[in-house]
């Protein structure tokens, strides 16, 4: 494999393992103030994030490319309310998103063709992740100012299979 290529896989494989690790530490957040809905939507996506790492792993392993852990950065451990923490969720998918782009036009570049076709599972996946932590995000913004409502929402994201 392509020596660059195998490097910026080797990259995105700690973005997946530091996302897991925000989303970790944001449940840790939300049952610090007792939101435990909030919380177990948020252990499943950690758990999701590790299945992307597990992924790039296997990928690398698969094209004869040596898997290569760095350090997984410290995420920021308190916010300032639901509606903070999920706009950083959405936010931080919108950049993941932009650096499984660049990897694509890399590998496009290269033509590397099982590189591609390895991504566009993470792009439809991208796709998805930025749609729902918006729409979350979005609700947020309307019940803000309802204690009623944002119960309702904890008792919905705690329904997350
Ligand atoms: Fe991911
Ligand atoms: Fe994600």
């Amino acid at each position: 494999m392509n020596k660059e290529i195998e490097q910026e896989l080797n990259k995105q494989l700690n973005r997946e393992l530091y996302s897991a690790y925000l989303y970790l530490s944001m449940a840790a957040y939300f049952e610090s103030i007792n939101l435990k809905g909030f919380a177990h939507w948020l252990k499943v996506q950690a758990k999701e994030e590790l299945g992307h790492a597990m992924k790039f792993f296997e990928f690398i392993n698969n094209r004869n490319g040596k898997v290569v852990l760095e350090t997984i950065e410290r995420p920021k451990t308190d916010w300032s309310s639901p509606q903070e923490a999920f706009k950083d969720v959405y936010e931080h998918e919108q950049k993941i998103t932009s650096y499984i782009h660049k990897l694509l036009e890399l590998a496009r570049q290269k033509n590397d063709y099982p590189t591609e076709n390895f991504l566009a599972w993470f792009v439809a996946e991208q796709v998805e992740e930025e749609a729902q932590s918006y729409e979350i995000y979005q609700k947020l913004q309307v019940c803000e100012k309802s204690v009623g409502g944002l119960f309702n929402l904890d008792h919905h994201l705690g329904k997350r299979e």
